[in-house]
């Protein structure tokens, strides 16, 4: 509750005090990313014959607008071979499913593979480049395939098994199954089989009296005799639209309608309480199958065919209960909250991430770093000294910079009543990521609680001239306890306060 109203309050100031436009979502109503939420995941992913890639995203974080174009163009590309989709973590209910995901800075992207069982998919980080390109080699990568390969020596006991059953043949000069045809495969699981022949398996190329490759063909009960081959375009929705039309199979819908009826009646008095939100969300899935359809007719009917028979009870049972991730620290977007937090004549010790503007994985990395360890202390009930973010908008970023002979991105501690500062250790000229992973920054954390390690004195004219009221000075032993203390209150009260903003602007790893 703390966390939501603090995380509005911060984000209303953050709007005001910095020039970032923060945007409901990240994708357009237009966009052929399709969006997702903790309700509609089970039917149109987990459910799902089709691989997905899904993006976990909050909207105020750079790295995710960053990504924004390479997503949709990769989502483009995909269209109908995979799904592509996204959730916004920052939509409060939203965040037990991205916690659920163990999502803890943005983006995660992560690939979804159908496994054995339905319902039961493999999941897996994408950690590569996040360009387009290498988005949707890894998507392809995992699309399941159940393209029979048939060979001379075996294309008799093909045709003879399931001998009745309709069967597709591509005859292809290529070695590999093209995400084109699995996806094809896909939509007729279990319903039709897919089959390649290569052109070199000569007594197959010749019994169907093939000429040229690729040539795709059809027997719609089974039968070597009654061959049909498509004349039309190689692309997934005329081809799924022949096969279907010529065998008389219609594609397996996807996402599944609904279920059936006892199944239900059972969940009937929750289905209804949902109900309403449900079918907001399906007018919204409506209208993104609507801007789908240029590219795959077949995605576009599947979708809409779900759509029309929305089953509310699926809506209704994803598991909702798994520990938030933790709440990026908080961020000082003006210099009076970088006086009054961390570096005003009375402020105890401090941690300050300074964050350039240009997107950084030490930045990323420190931030992230920072977050889990303050979340944990929390979640403990130890106490810490505070951790904020200040981002280069922030004046008083230049200012600690150039007096503390900073570089772009460090992290420092400051002790602003007791005029001392240190930076974290790094390996060398520059602060690199493994400087800041979360092992190296706890230590050093804890080096600072216990008062270990050198200190320097903070240059004149950093901390602001103390009011005219008497200083007491505390003894050095117990000042840092003291300090501390005095702080934690602060934690509570502003942790998350910064935390999205903080994010926004640079958590872009
Ligand atoms: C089709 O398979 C069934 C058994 O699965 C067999 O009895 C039948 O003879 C087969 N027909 C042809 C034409 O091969
Ligand atoms: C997935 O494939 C099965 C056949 O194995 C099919 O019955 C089901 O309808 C498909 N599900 C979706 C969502 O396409």
């Amino acid at each position: 509750m703390v966390h939501t109203n603090a995380f509005a309050v911060t984000v209303a100031a953050l709007l005001a005090a910095l020039p970032v436009h923060v945007q409901a979502g990240l994708y357009s109503k237009n966009s052929p990313v399709l969006q997702l939420d903790g309700k509609s995941y089970d039917r149109l992913i987990a459910q799902s014959n089709y691989t997905s890639i899904v993006e976990f995203y909050a909207p105020w974080c750079g790295h995710c607008k960053n990504l924004q174009p390479a997503y949709e163009k990769a989502a483009r590309t995909l269209e109908g071979l995979a799904k592509v989709a996204a959730v916004d973590c920052d939509d409060d209910s939203n965040k037990p499913f991205c916690g659920q995901f163990g999502v803890q800075g943005f983006p995660t992207l992560k690939i979804i593979k159908p496994g054995k069982k339905p319902g039961k998919p493999v999941i897996e980080d994408y950690n590569g480049q996040r360009t387009a390109k290498d988005i949707v080699d890894a998507v392809i990568d995992k699309i399941p395939n159940h393209v029979r390969r048939v060979e001379d020596k075996t294309l008799e006991t093909f045709l003879a098994e399931s001998n009745d059953s309709a069967k597709a043949i591509l005859f292809t000069d290529k070695g590999k199954t093209s995400a084109l045809m699995r996806a094809v495969a896909i939509d007729f699981k279990d319903s039709l089989t897919v089959a390649q022949i290569r052109d070199k398996e000569k007594a197959s190329v010749e019994l169907f009296g093939i000429t040229k490759f690729p040539t795709l063909l059809v027997l719609p009960g089974g039968k070597e005799a009654e061959g049909i081959i498509y004349e039309g375009e190689l692309k997934k929705a005329p081809i799924v639209d022949f096969l279907s039309k010529s065998t008389n199979i219609a594609p397996n819908p996807d996402p599944a309608p609904g279920k059936p009826k006892n199944a239900k009646a059972k969940d009937e008095k929750k289905a209804s309480k949902k109900k309403e939100e449900f079918e907001s969300a399906s007018e919204k899935h409506a209208k993104e199958d609507g801007k789908n359809a240029g590219a795959t007719a077949t995605e576009e009917e599947l979708e809409e065919d779900a759509t029309a028979s929305p089953d509310p009870i699926v809506e209704t049972e994803k598991p909702i209960r798994l520990p938030d991730p933790a709440p990026p620290i908080p961020l000082l977007a003006t210099e009076e909250e970088v006086v009054k937090e961390c570096l005003g004549p009375r402020t105890g010790t401090c941690i300050l991430a300074l964050l350039s503007n240009t997107p950084d994985i030490v930045a990323g990395t420190a931030v992230s770093s920072l977050s889990e360890i303050a979340h944990r202390s929390r979640l403990h009930g130890r106490r810490l000294f505070p951790f904020y973010a200040l981002p280069q908008p922030n004046p008083a970023y230049e200012n600690i910079k150039s007096k503390l002979g900073l570089k772009d991105i460090d992290v420092i501690a400051i002790n602003g009543r007791r005029g001392w500062w240190k930076a974290v250790p790094r390996e060398s000229d520059s602060l690199a990521a493994e400087d800041v992973n979360e092992e190296k920054l706890e230590n050093w954390v804890d080096s600072i609680r216990l008062g270990e390690g050198g200190k320097q004195k903070l240059p004149e004219g950093l901390i602001p001239e103390e009011p005219a009221e008497e200083e007491v000075e505390e003894p050095a032993a117990e000042e840092e306890a003291n300090t501390d203390e005095q702080v934690e209150v602060e934690v509570n009260a502003d942790d998350d306060e910064a935390v999205k903003e903080e994010d926004k602007s640079h958590d872009e790893l």
